[in-house]
């Protein structure tokens, strides 16, 4: 019989998840998810599972040598274009298959007030010029040090501006917030809930990644017609590029030969 072919799975998203559970018990594959380990309680997938940075391209690219994996599936988040850029380089200089699973972006429907944005950084610059007064921000805890200094300057209308910042976990206690209300929470959000939430709170904006998949706060910012900052994806590395779960395991039994 032949060997099972070892499959690291980078994961971090539910797609991960998801794909993890469909490997169970694969005829030839074993699957080893890879998780970055910031996420306080983050839910277990099934099989092995190894937790924590590889140390750059050369740690991957030992680790890839001494656990002798066959393919390497990148489900990490969309923006996580570091680790996307590391498995890319280091799977071309192995020889190793390597695909990308990418669930698909938000497009904006028409009567959808979006401004795109290229980076964080350039949200929080264009929202210094911008009017609006209190800001729903769902970039994530890594992210929001852009625009603690705006939560302590005048609107171009002369007010101060105040955000809901949400996130996962909380931040680190050393680590400044914005002016306002620090929300933790874990998605998906139904529609009804974020309209809710951005009704109470009196949101005249909302700032968020095209991080795709649930997409609550888009609908519920579009039913109240308020504006969007959307910051764009980084673009991805060469390569295969997978839109789904079911896409994903076509590629690993195509490959796992
Ligand atoms: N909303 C969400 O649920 C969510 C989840 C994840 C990320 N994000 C967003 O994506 C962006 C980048 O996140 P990120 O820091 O995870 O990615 P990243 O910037 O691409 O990765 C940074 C480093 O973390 C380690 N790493 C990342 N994913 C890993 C995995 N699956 N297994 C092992 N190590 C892993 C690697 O460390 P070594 O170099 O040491 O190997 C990598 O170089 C942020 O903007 C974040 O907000 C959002």
């Amino acid at each position: 019989m032949a060997r099972l072919r070892n499959l690291l799975l980078l994961g971090g998203t539910g797609e991960a998840l998801r794909l993890a559970r469909e490997l169970q018990g694969h005829n030839r594959v074993r699957c080893i998810s890879s998780l970055a380990g910031r996420t306080e309680n983050p839910e277990r997938p099934p099989g092995d599972v190894r937790i924590g940075g590889f140390g750059g391209i050369d740690g991957l690219s030992d680790y890839l040598v001494a656990e002798k994996i066959d393919l390497v599936l990148d489900a990490t988040h969309p923006f996580a274009a570091q680790m996307a850029r590391h498995a890319h380089d280091a799977c071309a200089a192995l020889g190793i298959p390597r695909a990308k699973l990418v669930r698909p972006a938000w497009v904006p429907s028409p009567g959808d007030r979006w401004t795109m944005m290229p980076s964080v950084a350039a949200a929080a610059i264009f929202l210094r010029f911008h009017p609006a007064q209190r800001i729903f921000l769902t970039v994530g805890r890594q992210e929001i040090g852009p625009f603690v200094p705006l939560g302590h300057e005048d609107t171009p209308h002369g007010n101060g501006r105040w955000f809901l910042t949400r996130m996962i976990d909380p931040p680190a206690d050393d680590i400044a917030l914005p002016r306002g209300e620090t929300l933790l929470a874990r998605g998906p959000f139904t529609p009804d809930d974020e309209k809710a939430l951005m009704q109470q709170h009196r949101i005249d904006l909302l700032v968020t990644k095209n991080a795709g998949g649930a997409a609550g706060k888009i609908a519920a910012a579009a039913e109240l017609h308020l504006p969007v900052l959307m910051i764009d994806r980084p673009p991805l590395p060469p390569g295969a590029a997978l839109d789904s779960v079911g896409a994903a395991l076509g590629w690993i039994n195509i490959h796992a030969v």
